[in-house]
């Protein structure tokens, strides 16, 4: 499968690199195509920016997850790390997938319900989950609440099945804001908490059914989870073993992240016979799935200084480059290639709003289309309405059908919460 998911990404001769999701091409009439769709037509169709998205690259990533772990144990559970694109017809497709869902607050549960997930099939997670938020989890019924501290245990009725978020030491290779598993962290029980809170847990009168640990975000080294599921079953035995998500993926044409076979194998080879493993991919499902689609506006060249390609987005629709100097790659939808280094800057009223700095383009021009690739997770999650920029919408693109998930936000929606 992995093989496949490869080829697939990478599709020969189109000049479309793995970057984009599944099944993209250039089409006859020189146009990017995504999930059958030509962006030219999306644009017109649904204006832009847009998260466009093709739908099977979604599925072939949820399925790659599934049968990589089918052909080596009866013993797992993929659980889909809702943060990452949280809407509610991704909710839909990946309960229709049959795989499980992470939620980190009551609003994550709230379009997980509403998105289709049986409650049992949900894990509730956050390092500082309200009252209010663990009375609405109990009440719908969500499976299992992962406990992050010695205050939530207090907060949770009894009967629950719990598992113990644990902060296992690990420090991956990946951004500050993003690594999880080291000592100096805001989630989860360090290893010398672990006993006590175990205590606490059963002095309560919750089931405690396993361990849980997340060591990180976009990581691209296996090494960590192989030490991962070493140090987590020191701890104990328990049915479950909650290895966390984190495997990383290409935003740029030189990434080559592991592919989901391998990730897989390790935590499998990682964790003991008959205990049930559990992984929670976010990005790894999504981020390759989405492009956002711009259209340029100003080109402002600075002589021996640098030429500025604005777009009709920026910071409110992704904020990675702001928060983490994430890169990307960008394209002009019909004209790949590049010619012209510039920058790609937002619209919004603060110098920093850029999108990505030096990047090669074909000769961009005002009222051009540019796509900017693995924007699929993140991006809608952590959009804003700064400066007043409504929040784009979400294309769903399946065998040359597109349609909207999300509609774009209007101006009128900028006002909805008006109290006058
Ligand atoms: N499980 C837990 C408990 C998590 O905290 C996370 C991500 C995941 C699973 C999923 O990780 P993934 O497979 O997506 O790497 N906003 C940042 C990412 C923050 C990730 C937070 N937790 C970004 O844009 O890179």
């Amino acid at each position: 499968m992995s093989r496949r998911l490869e080829q697939q990404a990478a599709p020969a001769g189109t000049g479309v690199s793995h970057v984009f999701p599944i099944g993209s091409r250039l089409n006859e009439r020189g146009w990017l195509e995504i999930g059958g769709c030509d962006v030219s037509e999306v644009a017109a169709e649904f204006g832009t920016p847009a998260y466009v998205y093709a739908v099977d690259d979604i599925r072939t990533r949820a399925r790659a997850y599934v049968d990589g772990f089918r052909k080596r144990t009866d013993h797992f559970e993929v659980v889909y790390a809702s943060k990452a694109f949280p809407c509610t017809a991704a909710y839909r497709l990946l309960a229709e997938e049959g795989i499980a869902c992470d939620v980190a607050s009551g609003g994550e549960l709230y379009l997980a319900l509403r998105g289709g997930f049986a409650p049992e099939k949900i894990y509730f997670h956050g390092n500082n989950k309200s009252q209010a938020e663990i009375a609405y989890a109990q009440e719908a019924g969500v499976g299992h609440v992962v406990i992050d501290s010695f205050h939530e245990i207090g907060l949770i009725e009894a009967p629950q099945k719990v598992m113990l978020r644990v902060t296992p030491g690990i420090k991956p290779t990946t951004h500050d804001y993003i690594a999880t598993g080291q000592v100096d962290s805001k989630f989860g029980f360090g290893l010398d908490d672990v006993p006590r809170a175990i205590g606490a847990v059963g002095r309560r009168g919750l089931e405690l059914v396993g361990l849980h640990a997340h060591l990180g975000s976009q990581i691209f080294d296996l090494g960590p989870y192989e030490k991962l599921a070493e140090v987590l079953t020191q701890m104990g035995d328990y049915p479950l073993l909650n290895l966390g998500g984190g495997l990383g993926i290409a935003y740029t044409n030189d990434e080559h992240p592991p592919p989901i076979d391998e990730y897989v194998e390790t935590l499998v080879n990682g964790a003991p016979d008959g205990v049930t493993v559990l992984c929670e991919p976010g990005r790894s499902l999504v981020g390759n799935a989405g492009v956002t689609i711009y259209t340029v506006g100003t080109v402002k060249e600075i002589p021996d200084v640098r030429t500025y390609v604005a777009v009709d987005g920026g910071m409110s629709d992704n904020l990675r480059p702001m928060l983490y100097g994430a890169r990307y790659e960008a394209e002009i939808a019909n004209r790949f290639g590049g010619g012209t280094v510039c920058t790609i800057a937002g619209k919004h009223c603060e110098s920093g709003d850029v999108l990505q700095r030096d990047v090669e383009l074909n000769d961009p021009k005002p009222g051009d289309l540019l796509v900017m690739p693995a924007t699929g997770a993140y991006g809608h999650a952590m959009a804003n309405n700064y400066n007043g920029i409504p929040r784009p919408p979400v294309i769903f693109c399946e065998d040359g059908d597109a349609r909207a998930v999300v509609r774009r936000e209007s101006y009128e929606d900028l006002a909805l919460r008006d109290v006058l």
